[in-house]
């Protein structure tokens, strides 16, 4: 096993089981379409959707059905046309700019598949990033910092730059920094694409296994039927809605250790 099975501090288990109690997403009604020289392109179509804290949900479909532009509604990065978007009882579109900004960077953790490390910072100043976005880390961040990379096995590795590091490796900063802010929700865009089979599969273990503990939602959308039955649930997205069923099969087996 490269990582240890991460244990959270009490203080921020505190604050995650009082907030889990009432930790909901929900969507109703998204439509989203982009300008084209025809007619309008029409990629989400009255969209709903409700999670809880401790939900996994994998989003599959066809490529160019919407699933990245329902992520970046989802994680505050677009607008919809139209319809709500509720986190944690908050409407983040009614938010300003300043507000909106700070609600993304303290609710939503975002994983890519090519990780979005900055190249000229180490492994720790990668996980730190969002924690100085609207000023500097706190002690606690910092080691809080610490004992996720430690949880991801990166300990040994945490001066490094991301151009010294494995996919994999960079995967699990990437996964490291998702989290440091203690998000209510955690949004992956096929995390595991680059990755070899045995590493997308204990990449998917250890993400299932830190988002249980967080009670945190995790969002992932994905082509790997590994990952996707890996979740407790899954749906397709056709036609700008999502289909299949909202109960999930609860198959995941994220908590086993390897
Ligand atoms: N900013 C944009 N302007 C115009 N069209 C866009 C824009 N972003 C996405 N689209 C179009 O919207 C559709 C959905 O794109 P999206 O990236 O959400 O698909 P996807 O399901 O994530 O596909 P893939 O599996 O290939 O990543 C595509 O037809 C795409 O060309
Ligand atoms: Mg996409």
């Amino acid at each position: 096993m490269a990582w240890r099975r991460f244990h959270l501090p009490r203080q921020f288990r505190k604050d995650i089981m009082a907030s889990s109690d009432i930790l909901r997403l929900r969507i109703n009604d998204l439509c989203k379409s982009f300008a084209t020289v025809d007619e309008p392109l029409v990629v989400l179509n009255r969209l709903s959707l409700e999670l809880s804290g401790g939900d996994s949900l994998a989003i599959v479909g066809p490529s160019g059905s919407g699933k990245s532009t329902l992520l970046q509604i989802i994680g505050t990065l677009d607008r919809p046309d139209s319809g709500t978007l509720i986190i944690d009882d908050t409407d983040p579109f009614s938010l300003n700019d300043k507000q909106l900004a700070k609600f993304r960077n303290s609710n939503i953790g975002f994983i890519f598949q090519d990780h979005h490390l900055l190249p000229q910072l180490n492994v720790l100043q990668n996980v730190l990033l969002p924690t100085i976005a609207f000023g500097k880390g706190t002690d606690d961040q910092v080691q809080r910092a610490h004992e996720l990379i430690e949880s991801v096995g990166m300990t040994d590795r945490i001066n490094h730059l991301p151009s010294e590091l494995s996919g994999g490796q960079k995967e699990r900063v990437a996964i490291a920094r998702s989290l440091v802010m203690s998000p209510s929700v955690i949004l992956a865009d096929e995390p595991t694409g680059n990755l070899d089979a045995n590493t997308a599969g204990e990449m998917t273990t250890l993400l299932l296994d830190l988002q249980k503990q967080f009670g945190a939602i995790l969002i992932a959308v994905t082509h790997s039927e590994t990952l996707a039955a890996s979740m407790s649930q899954q749906r397709e997205l056709v036609g700008g809605a999502l289909t299949g069923s909202s109960t999930g099969s609860s198959t995941g087996s994220s908590t086993t250790d390897q």
